[in-house]
């Protein structure tokens, strides 16, 4: 899969821009604030209807104007499909080959997959951990049709049972029949996140040690992931921990007036030679763990959705010693599209296949064509 052409109105700092890309390395180069991340986001945006960075929609409208659009032309397979996204006040209208898509989540599934690593990735890692279940949550909503569904219900039935808990907690009666059915309810819809997030993360693991040795010679890279209930079971029993856990805390969970066990509290660690790089890792190894954890998601993404995804590398090779530079770009080689963003040309010298595009204030000029067979 490969975005050949992008088309934005009023997207952040560009007017009007109409690109086409190549299939394989395209890099965009420019100096600071010209609109390098802007035009990665809005890949981004056109692939899965918001902003990777937690911005508000109405900030990707251009100051000043009041309706952005955002369309990509996409070959997938050979079938090329044109996609849309609209967004102006609080609507957002999604388009595919011209017709209205209604359920984002139908939107999502049949766009552009994307695997983004930009600056503030960092945060994955560094940051709280609703930044690492955002992460595991964009990235499984790309890849399975039901995650996204079964996380929304999951989040409605949490928001009805803490209410519970809440009123609870102020001595108000509530329905218990109906609060158990809710708690029935949500403990279904646990299990099956725990299971797909618990997958996932062991599809990272298989490979993103061998990626992170590859970039810097060091073994030992790996991802936990952390739940507040013990995976190490089939589906009844899991159940079976899950009740019986919130009928031992219930005086707990009242006093709190939330739900205290359950998808909603899971976490992520990564582990370098047993060390908790939150704690113990450098920047450039916090760096390295995150862009090795977003790479082996390639593999990943091929499997799931037998097509492969977008790479965006925004701004990837700086804080990169040359030695993790060059074994990048060795690793990315690879047969897939890959925009990648720079401020200094040098540090991507060695792609010598790809096409080169200058950023200047929103607009962009192609220095450098390639053609398929690289020439
Ligand atoms: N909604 C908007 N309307 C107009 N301009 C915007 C909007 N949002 C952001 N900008 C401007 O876009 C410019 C480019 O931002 P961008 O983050 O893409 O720069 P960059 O090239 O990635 O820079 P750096 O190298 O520092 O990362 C900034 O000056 C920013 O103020
Ligand atoms: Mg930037």
């Amino acid at each position: 899969m490969y975005l050949e052409e992008l088309q934005l109105r009023n997207f952040r700092n560009y007017d009007a821009l109409k690109i086409k890309l190549n299939s394989h390395f395209n890099i965009f180069y420019g100096n600071n604030a010209q609109g390098k991340t802007n035009l990665l986001e809005s890949i981004y945006v056109l692939g899965l209807s918001k902003s990777h960075l937690l911005n508000l929609d109405s900030n990707l409208i251009k100051d000043g104007t009041d309706i952005c659009k955002i369309k990509g032309i996409v070959k997938k397979n050979k079938l090329k499909t044109k996609l849309e996204v609209e967004l102006k006040n609080d609507q957002k209208i999604l388009k595919i080959d011209d017709n209205e898509i209604k359920k984002i989540t139908d939107y999502i599934n049949s766009s552009i997959n994307v695997i983004i690593f930009y600056p503030e990735d960092l945060e994955i890692i560094k940051g709280s951990p609703n930044n690492r279940r955002n992460f595991i949550n964009l990235e499984l909503s790309q890849l399975s049709d039901n995650y996204l569904k079964i996380l929304t219900e999951y989040n409605k039935l949490l928001k009805i049972r803490n209410d519970y808990l809440k009123k609870m907690s102020k001595n108000i009666s509530i329905d218990e029949t109906y609060f158990q059915i809710i708690t029935n309810y949500l403990i279904d819809k646990a299990i099956i996140i725990y299971k797909m997030r618990m997958k996932f993360i062991n599809k990272i693991n298989e490979s993103s040690n061998k990626i992170y040795y590859e970039l810097t010679k060091l073994s030992g890279f790996n991802i936990k992931y952390i739940t507040n209930i013990s995976l190490n079971s089939n589906d009844d029993i899991l159940k079976d921990t899950l009740l019986k856990t919130y009928e031992k805390n219930r005086k707990k969970e009242i006093k709190l007036g939330a739900t205290l066990y359950g998808p909603h509290r899971d976490d992520l660690e990564f582990y370098l030679q047993d060390k908790d790089l939150k704690t113990y890792g450098s920047q450039g190894q916090k760096r390295v763990a995150i862009l090795a954890t977003k790479l082996s998601e390639i593999a990943i993404f091929k499997q799931y959705t037998n097509n492969s995804p977008i790479l965006l590398l925004d701004d990837v090779f700086s804080e990169l010693d040359d030695i993790k530079k060059n074994n990048l770009v060795k690793f990315i080689s690879d047969d897939i599209q890959v925009i990648v963003t720079t401020t200094e040309l040098k540090n991507v010298n060695k792609f010598s296949t790809a096409s080169i595009f200058k950023i200047k204030n929103g607009e962009i000029i192609k220095v450098k064509e390639v053609d398929k067979d690289g020439k």
